[in-house]
């Protein structure tokens, strides 16, 4: 190969690393920009920490489930409890404006279905784990007085003995999920899928 290609390279990092230096560095943000930039950080950090609430309170009931009782017995409880747990991390959020819900497009319990919004969030979460194996960590959206942060939920190992393929999911669990949620969409994931989202929806006051 030529030795013109060294050449070109070095002339193209120049070239952006020229462009990538702001023309007025020096410049102090408008008041505007400091407004936005402040907002946006608080959205980040009351969705994440929303979020995180519901996160760590299902993950701790669902693995002390498995832990003491088993995947079958840990299925009913979650069934039962996942609701009620969801409603008392809320009931904590309450005073701050601010409420979080999974939703999913492949859902089990219809209650969790999501509308037109959840599904653009979950589509850009897909579309970009699908593109480049990349899953941005959070994405937010303003609808009137409201505004909604993302969490994407993904697929681990111990999720795949409820929602993975038929070979992951024992019998008993397979038997209650057919009684309880005939219409369960939420089974044959893999490994590292999309599982849904966690909304948190912040109202400002
Ligand atoms: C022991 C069985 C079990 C395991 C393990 C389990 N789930 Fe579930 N999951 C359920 C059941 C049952 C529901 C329906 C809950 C309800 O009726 O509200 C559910 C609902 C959900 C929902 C709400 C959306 C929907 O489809 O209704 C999400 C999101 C979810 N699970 C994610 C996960 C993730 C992520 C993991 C792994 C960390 C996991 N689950 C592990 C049984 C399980």
């Amino acid at each position: 190969m030529s030795s013109k290609i060294p050449g070109s390279l070095l002339l193209l990092s120049a070239i952006l690393l020229w462009s990538s230096f702001p023309v007025n560095a020096d410049t102090p943000p408008s008041d505007k920009e400091i407004t936005q930039k402040t907002g946006r950080e608080e959205i980040i950090e009351k969705g994440e920490e929303a979020a995180k609430r519901l996160i760590h309170a299902l993950k701790a009931h669902l693995t002390k489930a498995i832990k003491s009782k088993g995947v079958v017995s840990a299925v009913k409880y979650c069934s039962l409890a996942a609701e009620g747990l969801s409603g008392s991390v809320n009931d904590t959020l309450k005073k701050d404006g601010v409420n979080v819900k999974r939703v999913s497009d492949r859902f089990r319990n219809p209650a969790n279905k999501p509308d037109r919004t959840d599904l653009v969030a979950i589509r850009y979460f897909r579309d970009s784990l699908k593109r480049d194996s990349y899953l941005p960590p959070y994405y937010i959206t303003k609808q009137g007085a409201q505004t909604r942060y993302y969490k994407p939920i993904r697929i681990g190992k111990l999720c795949l003995k409820c929602h993975g393929t038929e070979k992951d999911i024992p019998k008993a669990v397979a038997k209650y999920l057919r009684e309880h949620y005939p219409e369960d969409r939420a089974t044959g994931y893999k490994e590292g899928d999309l599982r849904g989202v966690i909304r948190v929806t912040l109202n400002s006051n």
